[in-house]
Parts: structure tokens; C-alpha cells; sequence
């Protein structure tokens, strides 16, 4: 070891002065970049494994490589490593320690390979085990869902436009509504992950390696479906990061949505829910107050993720070809997107199976604001009273309803005989909410046997996609 340098650097060689103290604590990376180290220990056993069968490592050079790196992978689990801040990121600490521990073999292993492949190797092995692990957490939360929708099929509430409340809809209905938001985000990740599963390594620094490196052995090792087909592209590019997370941004986006619904529904003006106690938190100064905190912080959190996906394609934007350092910042922004996308599904999928529904709060607000209006309309429409005409018909209904602070359903016959002579009887089959509700009952409504037919085909389409497995597709050929 060169005294100068108290720690060596694997680079070091060329180097006639240590690295200033203020450049080695702006550059490292390892405080964070040592999440990767499971992926990089597996990315270095597949090169060690192919280096050995195309005769640049002996195999008992290779074993003694992958029984180094196990031993490494025990003793960070363990709590017994430490790492290196002079030795920049996780690929020089697991190599210098490797090394450390078994001498000459561990120097051999980074032949015919750069920090440059290893990385985007690294982040796509990482990527495609935690789009796994979001997909698993989603399904969960869909099934919560589609378990509510199923016992609120005929639970009536208001629907809204422009938060105002306009036809009477069901809470199954409501509930499918978001569920359908998530199955776009579901489609979106399993498309996303077939990007991310490419394999960079063998592109070594930029240009590819001399050696006659055996890649579709590393990819099969590696459980990758395809094989980058250009070098420079594939220790450059982070567009697979950018795409997940833009994806994950729209999840996030949804997650907001439903927990402004639910920071609205939660209200004591709507009524229409309680979150349990152990998901709210109090206020400081005012005794009475319980506030739904988590859908709030789920709200926030959206404002982060969108925020990192901004920070990503701006650090894409400018970047020649090929490697540049630049793209060492593109690990926090996507760390911190994966940490908040499982925190928040995960803390949904337990409040909302502990949010407690008051069914009369929302059918008695459904009864107001004139949701049947429509209703009425149509009915007139069907005595052959002309749409427009009918339309207003209604809207003096409407007016006199507010002047006399009664809703449609509280006006007596010849109160309603007023408007139209169309109207007879047979007017309150549809001026009902439950009436109103159960006449929209074709694909797409919201009438509650609709609903339940709706929820079906769902846990069949979620059955079929945890049991396809999310291969498939984006294989090359190669
Ligand atoms: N820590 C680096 C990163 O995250 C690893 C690659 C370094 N490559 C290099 N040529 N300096 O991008």
C-alpha cells in the first residue's frame, strides 16, 4: 500500500496524489448505493461463473471468488461489515474486501468488466426484484378493494361532479373505480419490467471487452430475458429508471386521489367514513380533534415521487454517450421512490380494511342535491316528452325544490304535476335513489348487480396475472 494513500484505490495507479478529502466525500456513493450489494454479489458470481468456463479463470479461482463474496454477503447481514467511504461505492468496497480476503483470485474478477456495466447491471437486477415486490403489494391492495366493492354493491351514495353531488351511484361502484386505476398502474409496472430486464453486462466500459466473454451465460445466470444489443446505449442510458418511476409517479398520483376521497369523506361534513383510530393522529392543542394523517402524508408523498421523476429526466436530458458520473445521482431519487411506493401501499392496504362505513350517512346525502333529476328526465323522455324540453321541465322542478327546501323525492304528485302532465304514478319508481341506481345496469354502470359482475371478472383477471408468470415478451432472440 502506497503510505500516501491510506486507503488504495482499485483505480489508484495512475494517480500521483491522494484524492483530495472534500472530492472523495462529494463523489462516493456508498451511503446509499450499498443497498445494491445482493446484486452485485449475484452479478459478480454469474462473471466469475462465465469467466471460468471461457478459460480466464481457473475454477478454483472462481470458487474461491464466489465463496469470498459469500462469505462478504454473511457478514453484511450480520452487521459485520464496514464500509469504506475511500473506496467510493459498493463495487470497490465488495472488491477491495474480496480481495483482502482471498488474495489474487479476487483481483482477476473485474476482467473483462467495468464499474460501467456492473452498475446498470446492478440497478436492473434491484429494479426487477422490488417491481416484484410493488406488483405483490398492489394485488393485495386490489383485493381489499374488490372486497369492499363487493360488500357495498348496494350501498348507495352520491356521485359527484365538480364535487357536487349529481346522480346517486353505489360505494361497490366507487370502490371498482379506483380499483380500475390500479390495474392500469399493475399493467403499466409488468410492461415497464420487461425493459428493465435486459442485460447490460459484457458492455464493460463503453466499447465491449477483447475477452471472449460468453453473455448468454451471464443472462441466463442472471434470470435476464434479453441482452443488450449496443454497448454505449447500455452503460448510459437510464431510461428504464425513468420509466418506473414515471409509473410509479401515476400510482402515487392515484393514491393521492383516493386519500383526498377519503380525507373529504372523513370530514364531519360528509360523515360518509371513519378511519380507525390507530391510522389518525390527534392534535396538540386541540383536544377534539382526529386527523387522517396517513391519506394526507400519501397525498404529500405523491408531491416527492413526481419530483424525482422531474430529477431524473432532467439528469438524462444533456448526456453524450456514453458513461458519465452524472448518472450516480439517478440512485437516490429511484431509492427513495420504491421506499415510498411500499410504505404507502403497504400502510393502505391495512387502514383501508379498518375504515368503518356509514352506509345512512351517504344514502341520506345521496337523497340530496337533487340527484334524480336525471332520472326525471329520462322518464319523461320515455312518456315522449323531447330530451331539451324535458331537461327543463326538471330544472323548474329543481327551482321550486330549492325555494321550498324540498329535494324531488320529497314533492307529492300534483306538486310534481305541476312541471308536466306527463308525469303520473309510476314518477317515484324513479325518483328513488335505489331506483335511479338500479336502472343503470349495463357493463361500465353502476348498478349493483353490475358491480358484483364487475368484481368477478376481477378476481378472475387477478388470479390469471399472480399465477402468468410476469415473463415473457421482451426477449430478443439472442
Ligand atoms: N458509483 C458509480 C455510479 O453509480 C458507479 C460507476 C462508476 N463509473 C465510473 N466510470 N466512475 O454510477
Amino acid at each position: 500500500m502506497n503510505p500516501e494513500h491510506p486507503v488504495s484505490k482499485p483505480w489508484g495507479g495512475r494517480f500521483a496524489a491522494p484524492t483530495e478529502g472534500l472530492v472523495e466525500t462529494f463523489t462516493a456513493s456508498i451511503d446509499f448505493d450499498q443497498r445494491l450489494y445482493p446484486y452485485d454479489i449475484q452479478g459478480s458470481v454469474a462473471h466469475a461463473t462465465m469467466l471460468a468456463t471461457i478459460g480466464v479463470l481457473t475454477n478454483e479461482e472462481r470458487d474461491a471468488i464466489i465463496r469470498g463474496l459469500e462469505g462478504i454477503q454473511a457478514d453484511i447481514i450480520a452487521g459485520r461489515f464496514s464500509w469504506s467511504k475511500a473506496l467510493e461505492d459498493v463495487h470497490m468496497n465488495l472488491e477491495a474486501e474480496l480481495t483482502r480476503r482471498i488474495g489474487t483470485a479476487g483481483k482477476k474478477l473485474h476482467t473483462g468488466r467495468s464499474r460501467n456495466d456492473q452498475v446498470a447491471t446492478d440497478l436492473r437486477l434491484y429494479l426487477r426484484d422490488e417491481t416484484d415486490a410493488i406488483l405483490a403489494h398492489l394485488a393485495r391492495l386490489q383485493r381489499v378493494l374488490l372486497d369492499t366493492a363487493e360488500a357495498e354493491s348496494e350501498t348507495i351514495m352520491p356521485g359527484f361532479t365538480h364535487l357536487q353531488i349529481a346522480q346517486p351511484v353505489t360505494l361497490g361502484h366507487h370502490m371498482m373505480a379506483w380499483f380500475e386505476m390500479l390495474t392500469r398502474d399493475q399493467q403499466r409496472f409488468v410492461d415497464c419490467r420487461r425493459r428493465i430486464n435486459y442485460m447490460p453486462l459484457g458492455s464493460s466500459a463503453l466499447a465491449g471487452t477483447s475477452y471472449p466473454i460468453d453473455r448468454r451465460l451471464t443472462a441466463q445466470l442472471l434470470g435476464f430475458e434479453a441482452i443488450s444489443e449496443n454497448s454505449l446505449d447500455a452503460v448510459s442510458d437510464r431510461d428504464f429508471v425513468i420509466e418506473f418511476v414515471a409509473v410509479a409517479a401515476l400510482l402515487m398520483t392515484h393514491l393521492s386521489r383516493i386519500s383526498e376521497e377519503l380525507i373529504l369523506w372523513s370530514s364531519a361534513q360528509f360523515g360518509f367514513v371513519e378511519i380507525a383510530d390507530a391510522f389518525c393522529t390527534g392534535s396538540s392543542i386541540m383536544p377534539q380533534k382526529k386527523n387522517p394523517d396517513v391519506p394526507e402524508l400519501v397525498r404529500g408523498k405523491c408531491a416527492r415521487v413526481s419530483g424525482h421523476l422531474l430529477a431524473l429526466l432532467m439528469l438524462m436530458k444533456a448526456q453524450p454517450l456514453a458513461y458519465n458520473r452524472d448518472n450516480q445521482e439517478d440512485k437516490e431519487p429511484l431509492f427513495d421512490t420504491i421506499d415510498t411506493v411500499k410504505a404507502s401501499l403497504q400502510i393502505y392496504i391495512e387502514m383501508l380494511s379498518t375504515v368503518t362505513i356509514n352506509r345512512a350517512r351517504m344514502r341520506e346525502s345521496a337523497m340530496r342535491g337533487f340527484s334524480t333529476a336525471t332520472d326525471l328526465a329520462d322518464y319523461l323522455v320515455r312518456k315522449g316528452v323531447p330530451f331539451r324540453d324535458a331537461h327543463a321541465i326538471v330544472g323548474q322542478a329543481v327551482r321550486h325544490g330549492i325555494a321550498a327546501n324540498r329535494d324531488l323525492t320529497e314533492m307529492n304528485l300534483t306538486e310534481l304535476q305541476q312541471f308536466s302532465e306527463a308525469i303520473e304514478h309510476d314518477v317515484f319508481d324513479v325518483l328513488t335513489v335505489e331506483g335511479s341506481v338500479a336502472s343503470r345496469a349495463h357493463l361500465g354502470g353502476t348498478a349493483a348487480v353490475e358491480v358484483r359482475r364487475a368484481v368477478d371478472r376481477a378476481r378472475k383477471r387477478l388470479r390469471t396475472c399472480s399465477t402468468t408468470p410476469v415473463a415473457g415478451g421482451a426477449s430478443n432472440g439472442i
